[in-house]
């Protein structure tokens, strides 16, 4: 079975929770610090980048060394073969990972004699380097380095070797997040990639019939369930003008790429969700609420503001988990996002697990072993700096268990 290396982007517990899975279960995977995986399986590295939102580079897996020395000129060459042609001009390159410039500078004098070597077989070879011991997914893209970039990951006592076949579209991802005619910057947007991380993290491997985001603001989440193949896509807002972007968003999405799926969307608060989807049984909901009043929660240095925040979210989402209860299949799952405000050392939680269990779920807690977990065993999406971090957590009915990783 074919192994590859999968890197994974900054938010890299989401993301190695949704690889994993995305991959299933399987017996020859090893978790290779916060940012890598090695894995074997017999989806294609397109595929899988297309589907996956967290993992950026996927390499093919060449080869564990002991030593740097084991990597010369020819066996450099021999790794890159099927990217030579002597009709056009070669860039290769290579990223090294996790080692010491002395040893970056080794591997640049190996790289720039197999550069003579290769010229000296008639090849146009040009090395492409960058002032980081990394190349990043433009230059990749810019240079045409795919099949050509050697990726050198050094872990404990060895090095992985792996050539570069895919590369995350971040220009695909830029577009749907900031070409679409509605951002609602002001009630907080998830980027894209998150939202297809949340919503491969609730369907795995096969595709749910259909999905529900109850508070789907402009869209993001049904946008990257359509671009999925989610074949039915249900939304719903309190708020009309949202509900109108999320419908623009999708019309505007419908005409830039090719989707099979339909997208039916509704003005309901999430309280009377079950009336406004009185004939629809949902297999997955996947959602990031209201979480607050973003400009009192940036300004306010004031913890009891905050702690009235969190009791007003509380009851808001106590509220929707009675209406998930009424709208959710029996074996469906939720993907629910728990805003956590963070003042100086202080860090106030929304999530009520004794509250929403006693409505008849269980939380969840399947993920792989990792730094970025909250105090609860969930998984924590934040970025340096930012006032909410956001705790992602998976719910199922009482009595469906998901098998741990
Ligand atoms: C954080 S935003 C969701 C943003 C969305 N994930 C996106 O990327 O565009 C929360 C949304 O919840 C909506 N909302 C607030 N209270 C609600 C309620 N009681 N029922 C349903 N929607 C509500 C707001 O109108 C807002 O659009």
């Amino acid at each position: 079975m074919p192994k590859y290396i999968f890197m994974l982007g900054q938010a890299s517990d989401l993301a190695k929770a949704e690889l994993l899975f995305c991959l299933g279960p399987s017996k020859h995977l090893d978790i290779i610090g916060p940012n890598f995986i090695v894995a074997e399986t017999t989806q294609t590295s397109q595929e899988l980048l297309a589907k996956l939102g967290g993992t950026i580079k996927i390499a093919k897996f060449l080869d564990k060394i002991d030593s740097l020395e084991k990597l010369d000129a020819s066996l450099w060459q021999k790794y890159i073969e099927g990217g030579l042609s002597k009709n056009e001009k070669i860039f290769f390159g290579f990223s090294l990972y996790n080692d010491s410039q002395k040893n970056y500078q080794a591997i640049n004098r190996k790289a720039l004699s197999l550069k003579k070597q290769l010229q000296s077989q008639d090849y146009k070879a040009r090395l492409v380097t960058s002032r980081q011991a990394e190349l990043s997914s433009v230059i990749i893209a810019k240079n045409k380095l795919l099949g050509r970039e050697l990726i050198i990951i050094k872990h404990d006592n060895y090095w992985l070797l792996g050539l570069t076949e895919v590369v995350q579209d971040f220009a695909d991802y830029g577009h749907r997040d900031i070409g679409r005619p509605y951002r609602d910057d002001k009630s907080g947007m998830l980027p894209p990639k998150v939202a297809k991380m949340m919503i491969n993290l609730g369907a795995g491997q096969s595709l749910p019939k259909n999905i529900l985001d109850p508070f789907c603001g402009s869209g993001t989440i049904l946008q990257e369930a359509l671009l999925l193949g989610f074949k039915n896509v249900y939304g719903s807002d309190i708020s009309s003008k949202a509900t109108k972007n999320s419908l623009d968003n999708l019309a505007w999405l419908k005409a830039n790429y090719k989707l099979p799926g339909l997208a039916t969307i509704k003005n309901s608060p999430v309280q009377k969700l079950s009336q406004a989807f009185a004939k629809t049984k949902f297999d997955l909901i996947v959602t990031e609420p209201f979480m607050g009043n973003a400009l009192i929660i940036q300004k306010t240095t004031d913890i009891k503001t905050l702690q009235n925040i969190q009791s007003e979210l509380k009851n808001l989402y106590q509220e929707a988990f009675e209406e998930f209860y009424k709208v959710l299949s029996d074996k469906g799952k939720i993907i629910f996002v728990f805003p956590i405000f963070i003042l100086d050392n202080k860090k106030i939680a929304t999530l009520d697990e004794e509250a929403i269990s006693s409505l008849g779920f269980v939380l969840q807690k399947p993920w792989p072993n990792s730094g970025q977990l909250s105090a609860t065993g969930n998984i924590i999406y934040n970025r340096v700096g930012q006032k909410v971090a956001r705790e992602i957590t998976l719910w199922q009915k009482k009595l469906n268990l998901v098998q741990p990783l």
